[in-house]
């Protein structure tokens, strides 16, 4: 399927390691040009560098979601250096994995800053430019926990449940200017983000991190271990013109282990 990507210009927050650096490499081999907005600016540096020999162009720019004026900075650059944004995947984000009542308030606001406010500061520094261009292509990174949140997750969940909120009502007022907005929902995907579940789960529960994922594997009914290519390929598909008729769906890629 030619998913004709080539030559455009997609924004990746979070794009310096993980799924958002899977994504990155993703629009890479479809021939579109890359700026990652990652805090962890040098692991984007050298991404961008790896990436950007091929002949395609990378560009790395330190950015702090949470921040505006990092994320006002980050659209200007990518403006600046290719006169056109295309796509913006907002796929920043952290996990905290504590219960409820042990959550301080500072760790609470943490997740929404980076997970919700970072959402809203990327699309709201990008989205006018969509709009102007009568053009383009939203896809947030929200998670299985944005659907069904389980214990320790309380905020991370919310937060997620944020995400798909934020892309129905931007959704639906983007329609009329053939922009689509979509959110992908991975499961479990093992990238730091999940080693640092392992870790406090672990030590919360005393059951050992290696069990605690194996149980997880047990509830997902295909029995693959999924990968970032999973969601790249998703997100390749909604950057693109085959699925022009889809917007404001959550779409659950997670081996089964959730069905809606
Ligand atoms: N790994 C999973 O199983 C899983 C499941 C569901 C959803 N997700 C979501 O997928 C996305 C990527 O997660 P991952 O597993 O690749 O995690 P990861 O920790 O490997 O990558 C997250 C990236 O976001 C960046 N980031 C963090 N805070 C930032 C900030 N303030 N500004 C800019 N960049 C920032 C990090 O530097 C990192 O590059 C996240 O939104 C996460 O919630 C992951």
């Amino acid at each position: 399927m030619e998913l004709g990507l080539k030559g455009k210009v997609a924004i990746v927050t979070g794009g310096a390691r993980g799924i958002g650096g899977n994504i990155v490499e993703g629009f890479v081999r479809e021939g579109a040009s890359v700026i990652i907005g990652d805090i962890l600016s040098d692991v984007a540096q050298e991404l961008a560098e790896k990436l950007s020999k091929g002949g395609t162009k990378v560009l790395a720019v330190k950015t702090d979601v949470s921040r505006k004026s990092d994320a006002d900075n980050l659209a200007a650059a990518a403006l600046k250096e290719f006169g056109k944004i295309d796509i913006l995947v907002n796929a920043a984000g952290i996990v905290r994995d504590t219960l409820f009542v042990d959550i301080e308030e500072e760790e609470w606001e943490q997740v929404f800053a980076i997970n919700v406010k970072g959402t809203y500061l990327a699309s709201r520094a990008v989205v006018p430019h969509l709009i102007a261009a009568k053009q383009g292509k939203v896809i947030n990174i929200s998670s299985r926990s944005g659907k069904d949140v389980p214990a320790g997750l309380s905020h991370y969940g919310a937060s997620k449940f944020a995400v798909i909120g934020i892309t129905q009502a931007l959704a639906k007022e983007l329609a009329p200017y053939d922009i689509n907005v979509n959110a992908v929902c991975p499961g479990i995907i093992r990238t730091d983000m999940w080693e640092k579940i392992l870790d406090t789960r672990s030590k919360r529960t005393g059951v050992p991190r290696e069990e605690i994922w194996s149980r997880m594997m047990d509830t997902i009914p295909l029995k693959r271990p999924q990968v970032p290519e999973d969601i790249t390929n998703v997100v390749l598909f909604l950057s693109s013109e085959v699925s022009q008729n889809i917007t404001g769906e959550a779409i659950s890629v997670n081996g089964g282990a959730r069905m809606d």
